[in-house]
């Protein structure tokens, strides 16, 4: 039986964060004049800094020690050949094999998924092309310019990010819209300026049952076919959906061609890279869509092939848990440099609390060491003038990933200069900190706090692909070491199953704050 607690690692590493509790980070670069360079890695395009961590070489290697007696490797081969890993799902885990670029066999149940993935590929292709050519028309014989992607959670934010990052790439000619919530608000005021005969909608939804989707994805329906020339037949001209549910797709009114296919061997935080990425394909183009997956590929072998003392995943990862675990930092700031990351934060956000918010292991044991931390953040600039006073002066530990590109539009150089020093400045201060006199106490920062630098060559298609399944693995191997199920998210179901039931009997009997909330809102 796995006792994370009882491990040597675990042990020498609690003895050593007791006995390193008044070190300082800046003396560990004191000591060490090539620190930066021990501990500094690039892959695929991306280079990560962590020396401004509270970690000297002992401590790294426990950690890695530590990686090594949790058998990540195990659990790593099992995921990449497609075993059942969502134990409370029964289901395998392959969004690896999505982007699989090398098209080398992954078997399910005997059956080699890389065929049915090649075709969703191909089908994604041909509609994206047809789409972005013009050749795709509406119902008024015009060419689509607004795709409406309608979803939430998974089958919203990773799209959404990845769009967002990479506007420079988009169609000149095609908008993308992002329908997520359920407040009549977001659909009245993203369609009200729309022509229903040049929009085309994504319904996006992975079970497509979600209430919120649904719920938008039928009144759209009804906003397209309330306008004056549409009729019930144009909608396969205007509606294609995303799902594994392709029966209650069709019964929505979807033609079985407009129907993309996925698998519930994909998760939903982890789909962007299956067809729920349409908006994406669309967006930048089926090949700079290929990019993106050949990013995250170079990544998933980089992460199965190389020594953990080198693996970014696996640093990122260990450097977590002793932040989280050793250190008792619960929380995790994702601090973009860079406006078109500016949705990352959101989407790591789900990413890492839907995987590893859990207290239970995966045969269902009570958890008594921290898990998954609260994963938070905002672009830097906008944190600087807000939060930033906070986490240099107040009392919580906070481990801040810091996140740029080197390649910056060159028409603003002063802009860029000014963005990146100050992410530069911020992570130095945060490290050092600064003394004040006695007089002057509120003037000090006591610094010895904590940072990860990545810095992407580009934000392009592949190296976005890249950062995207760097975090995605470093989820993995913390979910790992912890010994619990990053792939379910059962903790989701009692708020919707209490929602339904709210929504269909509204006499039910609740507690008195419930009950007179209920009253003050009049559900009718
Ligand atoms: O409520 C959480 C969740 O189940 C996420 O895991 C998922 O990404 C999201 O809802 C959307 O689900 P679906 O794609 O089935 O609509």
């Amino acid at each position: 039986m796995y006792k994370l607690t009882q491990l040597d690692s675990w042990i020498s590493l609690e003895k050593l964060a007791f006995k390193n509790k008044h070190h300082k980070i800046i003396d560990y670069f004191d000591a060490d004049p090539d620190r930066f360079n021990k501990m500094s890695q690039k892959v695929a395009g991306v280079f990560v800094d962590y020396s401004k961590n509270k970690v000297n070489e002992q401590v790294l290697a426990q950690l890695f020690k530590l990686v090594r007696e949790s058998k990540l490797d195990e659990k790593m081969s099992k995921m990449y050949r497609g075993e059942v890993i969502n134990t409370s799902e029964a289901r395998p885990v392959l969004h690896t094999a999505l982007r699989n670029r090398s098209n080398l066999p992954v078997y399910v149940n005997g059956e080699d998924v890389m065929q049915a993935i090649n075709a969703a590929l191909e089908h994604l292709q041909q509609f994206t092309d047809r789409i972005r050519s013009g050749e795709w028309l509406g119902f008024s014989g015009k060419p689509i310019r607004n795709i409406v992607n309608i979803g939430i959670g998974g089958s919203d934010l990773g799209p959404n990010m990845v769009c967002t990052a990479l506007s420079t790439y988009q169609h000149e000619n095609i908008e993308l819209f992002f329908l997520s919530n359920v407040d009549s608000s977001h659909i009245h005021d993203m369609l009200e300026p729309l022509d229903p005969s040049e929009t085309l909608f994504v319904i996006s939804s992975k079970t497509f049952s979600t209430q919120e989707t649904m719920l938008n994805a039928n009144s759209a329906k009804k906003w397209f076919l309330s306008h004056a020339q549409s009729q019930l037949s144009d909608i396969a001209k205007h509606f294609v959906a995303v799902s594994t549910n392709r029966a209650a797709v069709i019964d929505f009114g979807v033609s079985d061609n407009n129907i993309f296919d996925f698998w519930d061997w994909v998760g939903g935080r982890y789909s962007l890279w299956s067809s729920i990425g349409l908006p994406i394909a669309v967006s930048i183009g089926y090949k700079r869509f290929v990019e993106l997956l050949e990013g995250a590929h170079e990544i998933d072998r980089h992460f199965y092939e190389a020594d953990y003392e080198q693996n970014l995943p696996v640093i990122l990862a260990v450097i977590g848990i002793w932040n989280i675990n050793f250190l008792k930092a619960n929380t995790q700031a994702i601090i973009p440099y860079d406006q078109g990351l500016q949705k990352l934060p959101m989407f790591l956000q789900q990413l890492d609390m839907e995987s590893n918010g859990k207290s239970v292991d995966e045969y269902g044991h009570a958890i008594y060491y921290d898990t998954g931390p609260i994963v938070w953040g905002q672009t830097g600039s906008h944190s600087q003038h807000a939060f930033f006073q906070l986490l240099h002066q107040g009392k919580s530990y906070v481990p801040i990933d810091f996140i740029a590109s080197l390649s910056q539009d060159k028409t603003t150089p002063e802009h860029n200069e000014a963005m990146l020093t100050n992410m530069l400045a911020q992570a130095e201060a945060f490290m050092i900190g600064s003394n004040a006199s006695v007089e002057r106490p509120h003037e000090r920062c006591p610094g010895n706090k904590p940072s990860n630098v990545l810095l992407l060559d580009e934000i392009s298609p592949k190296t976005l692909g890249a950062l995207i399944a760097v975090y995605e693995h470093k989820v993995f191997v913390q979910g790992a070491i912890w010994g619990i199920n990053s792939f379910d998210q059962w903790g989701v179901q009692l708020g919707k199953k209490l929602a339904n039931k709210m929504l269909e009997d509204k006499q039910g009997v609740h507690d008195s704050s419930t009950a007179g909330l209920l009253k003050m809102v009049q559900i009718k």
